[in-house]
């Protein structure tokens, strides 16, 4: 009865900047219990090449271009993939952007903009357009990436405007799960800690930065793609029915400190 609740057979996800990285990776697992996913990206072949790959390990995939700064983009997939599948089921919203190293004294607007508009603007007009959508069908589940950055301030990086972005998505979280759970459709958030990923690589050419990262971890580590996946799995399943307005710490306990 219990691992059932985990299975998503049937179901339809959309997960946004799923071409690599934690995206694809929440694409892997939901297409591993059992659903079909949309993987979108702006960069449109790469988002191709993931899905060929889950395709050709018999899981069913297809991949979009989508820019999630694009509201009017965003709600004609949204349109588009109704008019495929007739419904969705699931929407990650995992699309997002860091700019690091950018103290606020002297942060020029471009970069400001830019990582409100990906990381937050984008979350909401994917939410607005694909929420429309499930709650008109009376069911449906978003599940934001947020971060630790939302509740600490990270060190030694200076990076205001990507934990400024990152805890408005929290809020923006509670806000639509207060919103929307009369209506069937649940809304959670997982908030990582430092994930191996090309987001921020650039710490494997700062040893001081990465002793600060992994000095500051209990567990003495950075995260896996999978480990943010797994919590993404449980959020978009049934095995999490009572939850809803929830920001899953996934952060090797950095913030206990
Ligand atoms: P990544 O940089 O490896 O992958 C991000 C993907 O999003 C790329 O495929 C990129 O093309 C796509 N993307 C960027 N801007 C986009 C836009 N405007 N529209 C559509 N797609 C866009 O990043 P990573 O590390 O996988 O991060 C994914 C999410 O997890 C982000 O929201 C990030 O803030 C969050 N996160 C990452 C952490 C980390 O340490 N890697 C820690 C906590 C949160």
């Amino acid at each position: 009865m219990y691992l059932e609740k985990f299975r998503l057979d049937g179901k339809l996800a959309v997960i946004t900047g799923a071409a690599r990285g934690i995206g694809l990776a929440c694409a892997e697992a939901l297409a591993e219990a059992g659903a079909a996913v949309v993987i979108t990206d702006m960069n449109g072949e790469a988002a191709m090449q993931a899905a060929a790959t889950l395709t050709a390990r018999g899981f069913a995939a297809e991949a979009a271009m989508l820019d999630v700064t694009d509201p009017r983009a965003v709600e004609a997939l949204q349109e588009a993939v109704i008019a495929r599948h007739g419904r969705v089921d699931i929407l990650v919203n995992n699309a997002g952007i860091a700019i690091s190293n950018r103290p606020a004294e002297t942060m020029d607007d471009a970069t400001w903009l830019k990582v409100v508009d990906v990381n937050l603007n984008g979350t909401f007009w994917c939410c607005r357009s694909f929420g429309r959508s499930m709650l008109e069908k009376g069911r449906g589940v978003v599940v934001n990436i947020g971060s630790m950055s939302a509740e600490i301030v990270n060190r030694p990086q200076e990076q205001s405007q990507y934990n400024a972005s990152k805890a408005a998505v929290h809020q923006l979280t509670r806000s639509l799960a207060a919103e929307w759970a009369p209506r069937g459709v649940r809304v959670n958030a997982v908030a990582p800690t430092y994930i191996e990923t090309e987001l921020n690589a650039y710490v494997y050419n700062d040893p001081e930065m990465y002793r600060h990262w992994v000095g500051g971890t209990p567990m003495n580590r950075l995260g896996k793609v999978d480990e943010v996946a797994s919590v993404v799995l449980f959020l978009a399943s049934d095995a999490s029915s009572l939850m809803t307005g929830s920001i899953v710490l996934a952060d090797g306990g950095y913030t206990c400190w």
